[in-house]
């Protein structure tokens, strides 16, 4: 059996790392990889694959930037040939990323059929452009591996047949179990006693001026409590240089690699975010997030993790933050499957070795 991952962003890096790595040893499993170079930044992609172990692409599709339909019609286009010719039994994309919709839209058309992992995450807001990427993604997969509860009510609701959709755990948690240690090994070298850890990038909060000035004040207020830490996005870093907006009292650095990133989150006294990603691995590492969004796809994160929306709202983010400072940060626990175990059971169910009584794996076989 041929599977083939499509990856192109950089949080697809984490979720496919653990799937390939399970996969490969299933024997009957033959696997190819395909970077649709939606990333394609050193710091944004080639660092992922090396700390995360991944192979490297067979095939570098070379997509780039560019508006929505742009980019998502430049995957179509570049990817329907590759697809022809490599002809996998199944294709596997990941999250809500616009690569991972175009593919999705390749196989349907050809009738390859797709598997969607990290399905049925709703935000419930369709402004969101990865919204409508879930959205059209789960529609079009034949099989749905969900993170969570939620996810599998979202997709029942939105008449996916329960065959189709099995609940395996958080693939993003694997990686981060498995590389954690590697992570902490340097310890706190380089780290204040005390910090808060920014990233920002969602286009609600960074391609509007006036947003993103009230957001780098929210910041700058937060800096006088604390360090403030801010790894920024390429996108981020250019509307604020675009804008001519001031952040030089916050620490802006350039984007950084898996490990470094998840060394700083694992010591960090509070993460303030608007990443969906992030919040998972805040909620793991029991780490406050404050989220500086009004909803979330990733709700777990907020009824059994550390998660806290703040929306953007100065005030609660300065009420929340006074609270992380006092000691009383909401306490979380790890939702059930986030367990390091989920790109195993994707691999599993995929090679046909396992069946979950009620569902039916009857299309992979
Ligand atoms: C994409 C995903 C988002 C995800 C994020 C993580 C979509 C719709 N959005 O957003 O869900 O959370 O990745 O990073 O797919 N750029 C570079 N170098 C790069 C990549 C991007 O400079 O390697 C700059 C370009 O100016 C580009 C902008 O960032 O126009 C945005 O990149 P794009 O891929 O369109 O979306 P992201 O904001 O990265």
């Amino acid at each position: 059996m041929h599977i083939l991952h499509i990856v192109g962003a950089r949080p697809n890096f984490m979720k496919a790392a653990p799937v390939i790595r399970a996969l490969a040893a299933h024997d009957v499993i033959r696997q190819s990889l395909v970077h649709t170079g939606q990333h394609y930044d050193a710091a944004m992609s080639d660092v992922f694959f090396q700390q995360l172990g991944m192979p490297a692409p067979d095939c570098n599709l070379g997509v780039g930037s560019g508006t929505h339909a742009q980019q998502t019609a430049a995957v179509m286009q570049a990817f329907e040939p590759v697809l022809l010719e490599r002809k996998p039994d199944l294709v596997l994309v990941y999250g809500d990323v616009n690569s991972t919709v175009a593919a999705a839209l390749v196989c349907a058309k050809l009738g390859v059929r797709v598997g969607h992992v990290e399905a049925g995450l709703r935000s419930r807001d369709r402004t969101m452009p990865e919204e409508i990427n879930r959205l059209v993604t789960d529609q079009l997969a034949e099989l749905l591996f969900t993170p969570s509860a939620d996810g599998d009510l979202n997709l029942k609701d939105e008449g996916i047949p329960a065959e189709k959709i099995f609940r395996v755990g958080n693939v993003m948690i694997d990686s981060l179990v498995k590389l954690l240690p590697v992570a902490q090994r340097q310890g706190r070298e380089n780290l204040p006693g005390r910090y808060a850890l920014v990233t920002l990038h969602r286009p609600a909060n960074v391609d509007d001026s006036v947003v993103l000035k009230r957001i780098l004040q929210s910041l700058l207020e937060v800096g006088q409590d604390l360090p403030v830490i801010f790894p920024a996005h390429p996108r981020t870093r250019k509307r604020i240089d675009d804008f001519g907006l001031n952040a030089d009292r916050l620490q802006l650095l350039d984007p950084l690699s898996y490990l470094e990133f998840l060394r700083m989150q694992s010591h960090a006294t509070v993460v303030i975010t608007d990443s969906g990603g992030i919040q998972e691995e805040t909620t793991y590492l029991g780490v406050p997030c404050l989220t500086l969004r009004e909803n979330t796809e990733r709700p777990v994160t907020v009824s059994l993790g550390t998660n806290v929306l703040v929306g953007r709202d100065p005030d609660k983010l300065r009420f929340e933050l006074s609270r992380i400072l006092a000691g009383k940060a909401k306490k979380g626990s790890i939702p059930p499957l986030w367990d390091g175990h989920a790109g195993e059971r994707i691999a599993a169910l995929v090679a046909g070795e396992t069946r979950q009584p009620a569902l039916s794996f009857s299309q992979v076989n």
